[in-house]
């Protein structure tokens, strides 16, 4: 019989002991991506830890046998040590090829928190290897000024129910895995968390910008409790790959950003990018930094 779920309560404080206040959850989000989530594959507990392994979401594509150590806490190095050999035995155990920290379907985390050095010390224990780096931005919106005034224009503007087919249709040729399930899941939910850029009657960008009032963010659930009660997301984002480079994917963001300010956001995050430089330009600066962390295993 698969093991009990791990109900928040029992997770809590372990969280506390094992995470910095800024990587705060609740019972909300640990319920809805950790106990009820249909990837969720296994929930380990031992002695002063728990962890809990994710399969594949199957709409992504990808590989079918990559799982993930999509949560882990404990309260001593050693224990930390257990869970992680543990989290690695039971993988195997179901059959993964790979496993990786966090980003998951409805992930808490992109990467494994830079500054936690227990944890990292832990999975590198259970032959982990850490790789490269992924960050975390922010900023107030309070009355936001885009950066180039040519994004105040009808081309970028807040989808509508009309605008399904043509974002499917745009999502099938530039961005066909887990952005397309993603931002459409959010689009069924309210059409206008999708912003478009339109040219000649066809998508050609879309950003995905969420507010408090999402109940289920994509990515949020680490963050929605630092950000205030106005927190906004961005993200993804992106345009067609044939005409990048021309100044359409900035206004997008310009765009984007004006709106979510006039929906009174005040802090905004960009999650889980390699793109910083980017989102720099706009005002952005780090807040978080992670790092990927990845094992391939041993095939039976
Ligand atoms: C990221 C993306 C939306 C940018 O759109 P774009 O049309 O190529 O960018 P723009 O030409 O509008 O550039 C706007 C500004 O950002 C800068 N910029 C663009 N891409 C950048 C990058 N990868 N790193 C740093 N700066 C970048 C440009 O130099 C330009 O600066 P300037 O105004 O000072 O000259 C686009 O490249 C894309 O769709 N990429 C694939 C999807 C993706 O990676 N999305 C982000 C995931 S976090």
């Amino acid at each position: 019989m698969a093991a009990a779920p791990i109900e928040f309560a029992e997770v809590g404080p372990l969280w506390e002991k094992t995470y910095s206040p800024s990587f705060r959850i609740d019972d909300e989000i640990w319920r809805q991506n950790m106990v009820v989530h249909p990837a969720v594959a296994a929930s380990l507990r031992g002695p002063g830890w728990i962890a809990v392994l994710k399969g594949p979401v199957p709409e992504y594509g990808g590989d079918a046998n990559r799982f993930h150590l999509a949560a882990i806490a404990f309260d001593s190095p050693d224990s930390g040590q257990a869970a992680a050999k543990a989290a690695v035995q039971s993988a195997t155990g179901l059959g993964a090829t790979s496993l990786s920290f966090g980003q998951d379907g409805d992930h808490i985390w992109p990467g494994v928190p830079h500054d936690h050095p227990h944890l990292i010390a832990a999975l590198e224990s259970a032959g982990f290897t850490i790789g490269g780096t992924v960050d975390d931005l922010q900023r107030d919106l309070a009355n936001y000024s885009p950066r180039d005034p040519a994004a105040i224009s009808p081309e970028f503007r807040p989808a509508g129910t009309s605008d399904e087919s043509g974002l499917m249709d745009y999502f099938t040729r530039e961005f066909p895995g887990r952005w397309r399930v993603d931002v459409m899941q959010q689009f069924q939910e309210n059409p206008a968390r999708v912003m478009v850029w339109e040219v000649d009657g066809n998508i050609e960008g879309h950003a995905l910008i969420q507010t408090s009032d999402t109940h289920h963010p994509i990515g949020g659930a680490i963050w929605r409790n630092d950000l205030g009660p106005n927190w906004g997301a961005l993200g993804s984002i992106g345009v067609s790959a044939r005409l990048r480079g021309g100044g359409s994917g900035g206004r997008l963001l310009d765009a984007s950003l004006l709106e979510l300010s006039r929906r009174q956001v005040r802090e905004c995050i960009i999650d889980w990018t390699g793109l910083s430089a980017f989102y720099e330009k706009y005002g952005f600066t780090i807040t978080r930094k992670y790092q990927s962390a990845s094992l391939t295993l041993a095939t039976p």
